[in-house]
């Protein structure tokens, strides 16, 4: 459920309507709800109720702003990092280090250091050399890292390609068969200590089978290091729940259905579980808020060309994904259109043939289901300035991302010194 409800007509995020953001900030701005955030975080909390005080580590990856990072820190959220970067904005959003993971199979020495220094709950190892280097490291500063391997179930996780994890082909984590030597060498490495196990096998999921063949999976594992003698404390079961984008398509599973699930299938494991939930938390706590700049005839359907482009929403072109198109106000009549940015590739194309709400130029049109993944991958390609953002709390609202200019773009480059002379 989320917040974006039609009133008189016009849409509105809580009780602000997106025609005054339109008006007041311009468009293309990404628009989040703060009730839709928490009611997120709460719902997959009271589903995860079962539990003894399971960790739920947001993964900041999702939506890295500060304002929705505040947001999420002040309902008492952790986080999951996969960068130097997203830990400082973790730390900096005042999420207490000790409900910090930070995952990801490239992390550097230097991040590792960090995050040492920071003094995170967790480093989700995604390979034996990783260990070999965050023991160097956490030796070199006296100080001492609390680990997991991640491992790589090898289970298909039936979502798209590019967001799958747990193959046994994919980058990530270490192979299920090796795992028990992994941990037997990494305990007797000096600066780390092993007190979990750690699994994510993919995102959008909307079958829970993959999930609990991973866990269960999971689970062996964990009485198998136990009988070699490692004192386990933590299983993190990673994130990937995937949430509704069509209503027309049957829902994904509940929350609720998952948090069962997991209750059933760790129910003798006696470790504090973590949890990774990204688009879960805050993908329906986000639109992308849009103007028509005009309707061209197209050979079937017309043209909606819209003032946001695959810049500032990457994943119908990355993934061939869907996202609902709705007109804010709507003028109570359909058509079938093609919706298109204005970046000057075939694949800046938000939906083809679509059936949808009539709509003109200068009419304003929202991208449904984008807080997740939207802003966070924006690019400034075709030299587009990165969308703004805002957040709605009720009646009121904030840019929580200033619409960046053009001249920011360009003063960021540099001329060499050759080239300063020549036009001087
Ligand atoms: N934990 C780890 C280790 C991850 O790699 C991810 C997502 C998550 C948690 C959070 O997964 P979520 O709950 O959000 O599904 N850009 C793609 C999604 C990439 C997901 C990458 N990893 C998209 O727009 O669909």
């Amino acid at each position: 459920m989320d917040h974006f409800l039609y009133r008189d007509g016009v849409m509105h995020a809580e009780d602000v309507a997106l025609t005054e953001i339109a008006e007041t900030v311009g468009t293309p701005v990404y628009v989040y709800s703060t009730a839709t955030i928490e009611r997120h975080f709460r719902v997959f909390r009271e589903a995860l109720a079962a539990l003894d005080d399971p960790l739920i580590a947001y993964a900041v990856k999702a939506n890295p702003n500060a304002a929705v990072l505040a947001t999420l820190a002040r309902a008492g959220a952790g986080a999951d990092v996969v960068s130097g970067g997203e830990l400082k904005r973790a730390l900096a959003a005042g999420i207490a280090p000790g409900k910090i993971v930070f995952s990801g199979v490239g992390k550097t020495a230097d991040e590792m250091a960090l995050a040492l220094n920071a003094g995170i709950g967790q480093f989700n190892l995604e390979s034996e050399e990783e260990a070999e280097t965050l023991s160097e490291v956490a030796a070199s500063l006296g100080l001492t890292a609390r680990v997991a391997f991640r491992i790589n179930p090898d289970v298909d996780a039936g979502t798209h390609a590019k967001i799958s994890t747990g193959r046994s082909e994919n980058k990530f984590g270490i192979p299920h068969d090796i795992a028990r030597a992994a941990y037997a060498r990494a305990a007797a490495r000096p600066g780390i200590v092993v007190q979990g196990v750690a699994v994510h096998i993919g995102s959008q999921l909307t079958d829970l089978a993959p999930l609990e063949r991973a866990f269960t999976r999971i689970g062996t594992l964990i009485a198998a290091l136990r009988g070699d003698g490692h004192a386990l404390a933590t299983a993190d079961l990673g994130g990937g729940l995937g949430i509704p984008y069509d209503p027309a398509r049957p829902l994904p599973p509940s929350p609720a259905d998952y948090g069962a699930m997991v209750a059933r299938i760790t129910a003798d494991w006696g470790l504090r579980l973590i949890f990774e939930p990204g688009r879960l938390i805050v993908g329906n706590a986000g639109v992308l808020l849009t103007r028509v700049i005009r309707v061209k005839p197209g050979s079937a359907s017309p043209f909606v060309i819209v003032d946001a482009a695959m810049n500032d929403l990457m994943r119908p072109a990355l993934y061939d994904a869907w996202h609902d198109i709705r007109a804010v106000v709507p003028r109570g009549e359909r058509f079938d259109a093609n919706v298109v940015g204005p970046v000057c590739e075939t694949g800046d194309t938000f939906a083809m043939e679509r059936p949808m709400d009539r709509v003109a130029a200068s009419d304003l049109v929202a991208f449904m289901t984008a807080g997740a993944y939207g802003a966070t991958m924006a690019s400034t390609y075709n030299s587009r300035a990165l969308t703004p953002e805002v957040l709605v709390s009720g009646g009121d609202w904030a840019v929580v991302r200033e619409r960046q200019p053009v001249e920011a773009l360009i003063a960021a480059d540099n001329l060499p010194h050759w080239l300063v002379e020549e036009s001087a």
